[in-house]
């Protein structure tokens, strides 16, 4: 099947309906995708970069139903990735010696791949240029790390028509082509989500590029991406896209994402969300269980918001696993400009909101003081919580709120203090358990294990356990010997 682009260009790639995972599983499509290949019949015949090597072979007898494979001329391939160039093996048994054109790096991932160093490349650099006859020229331009270092565009003059491989493109499938055609919030949804997982740590690089082909004041009268649509309705209007997009971008959104053992962190977070809407409604508050909810969707949020607030329960003293995995791959895609801040749930030591704070910081972020919660959050807690949304939905404000939010203390008073934060004097003959810091004190004894008060550490009966952590009294010593204040 082909689709007709423009003149003598016809579409002659591949649906895939069924894909949901790009990168291993690191990118889940959701609405699949498709590898745009493109057939231009002019004085000479030219074929726009392959399709996936899973179909190869419907790939050929698609171009062979609708010409000699001999009669095409070269083949230009724009991004050795599999899904572009993966079907070039089958092709080129079929016909061994015709050109390649593509860039020095892509010869290196071609042959990295395919691994046919005799296949007859013919390198292009940014501005060369190649007649096809009818008054017709391609003229390529470089695009490193759009998507990859050998990446370019082709631009077709007369046509202006720019294939620009990855580049403007969206993992979107659809029976129509062009952009005017298909759902347009769906579209878009898809372009944010590819450009946000994907592209987001070449902004500076997706700008400079942009401006350089906009340098060369040809008309672009349609963008012919390889992945999704193609934009010949106002194509501009993805190229303005790509520019906001690329320029640290931000809407008045905050994004909560958790990861929860017992639900404790998880009625952290929903707290959170109702202080930062109690003090700012106009700010929009989406919330993800990182266990639960797509990651992808995740990112996106995040690229889109002011701001990040990432919870875990404390688990070992570290972070739970997926949101370390989480982290990391903020930390990969490079977010600028945005705050951040840490929370969570725990039990005998709160390891796990130090290091997300710790990370985020490392990660770019501007950072905001933390909240901790021990063990799950009772009324008092979770009034904190709220005052604590309350608090960063004003710090966090694009514009100042005329609102004063209610005062915020996650620890208010000494007597809400846990004893082992309490100063003690250097004879006082309270014993600390060396492993959760819960403090024994003869003065309140341990009634609910039947040690009544003022029972001394000597009297307390060997089958005692720490109300926290279960250990016996032989992890415990004497108070004053530990730097604990
Ligand atoms: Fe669509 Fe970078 O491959």
């Amino acid at each position: 099947m082909t689709i007709h682009v423009k003149n003598n260009i016809h579409w002659v790639g591949q649906r895939d309906w069924e894909v949901q995972d790009f990168h291993g599983t690191e990118y889940k499509m959701t609405k699949g995708t498709s590898y745009n290949s493109y057939l231009i019949r002019e004085e000479k015949t030219v074929l726009i970069d392959t399709v996936d090597h899973k179909f190869s072979y419907q790939f050929l007898q698609n171009l062979e139903m609708e010409i000699d494979l001999h009669s095409i001329d070269f083949i230009v391939i724009n991004h050795a990735e599999e899904d572009h160039s993966g079907a070039l093996s089958a092709l080129m048994e079929k016909i061994p010696n015709t050109p390649i054109y593509c860039t020095e790096a892509a010869i290196d991932s071609i042959v990295g791949h395919h691994h046919h160093p005799e296949w007859n490349f013919k390198t292009v650099k940014t501005g060369d240029s190649i007649d096809i006859g009818n008054g017709k020229q391609l003229i390529f331009v470089e695009a490193p790390m759009l998507h990859w270092p050998d990446s370019m565009m082709t631009y077709l003059t007369g046509d202006a028509v720019l294939f620009s491989n990855d580049a403007f493109g969206q993992h979107y499938c659809d029976e129509r082509l062009f952009n005017d055609e298909v759902d347009q919030a769906e579209l878009f949804e898809q372009c944010l989500r590819y450009y946000s997982n994907i592209l987001t740590p070449f902004s500076a690089l997706v700008t400079a590029k942009i401006k350089e082909v906009l340098s060369f004041n040809l008309p672009v009268d349609m963008i012919a991406t390889s992945h999704g649509i193609v934009w010949r309705d106002n194509p501009i209007q993805i190229i303005e896209k790509y520019l906001q997009w690329a320029d640290n971008y931000q809407e008045d959104r905050i994004t909560i994402f958790y990861d929860t053992m017992s639900n404790n962190t998880r009625m952290m977070a929903d707290a959170i969300a109702q202080g930062i809407h109690d003090v700012d409604p106009g700010v929009a508050v989406k919330v993800f269980n990182v266990s639960r909810q797509d990651k992808n969707e995740i990112l996106a949020n995040v690229f889109r918001s002011k701001g990040v607030l990432v919870g875990s329960s404390t688990m070992n003293n570290v972070m739970m696993p997926k949101i370390a995995g989480m982290l990391e791959e903020i930390t990969g895609l490079r977010f600028k400009e945005k705050k951040a801040a840490a929370f969570g749930s725990y039990g005998w030591n709160g390891g796990a909101v130090d290091r997300i704070h710790t990370r985020l910081t490392d990660a770019g972020f501007e950072t905001t003081e933390s909240i901790k919660t021990k063990w799950r959050p009772d009324g008092k807690a979770m009034r904190e919580c709220k005052a604590y949304g309350q608090k960063i939905a004003k710090q966090w404000a694009l514009t100042a709120l005329n609102v004063t939010p209610i005062e915020f203390n996650t620890v208010s008073s000494e007597e809400d203090k846990p004893a082992s934060e309490l100063p003690h004097d250097s004879d006082c003959q309270c014993m600390i358990c060396t492993v959760c810091n819960w403090v024994y004190d003869p003065v309140q004894g341990e009634p609910n294990q039947g040690v009544e008060p003022g029972t001394a550490w000597d009297d307390v009966p060997d089958y005692f356990l720490c109300p926290e952590c279960n250990l016996g009294k032989d992890v415990f010593v004497p108070h004053s010997k530990e730097d604990v204040a």
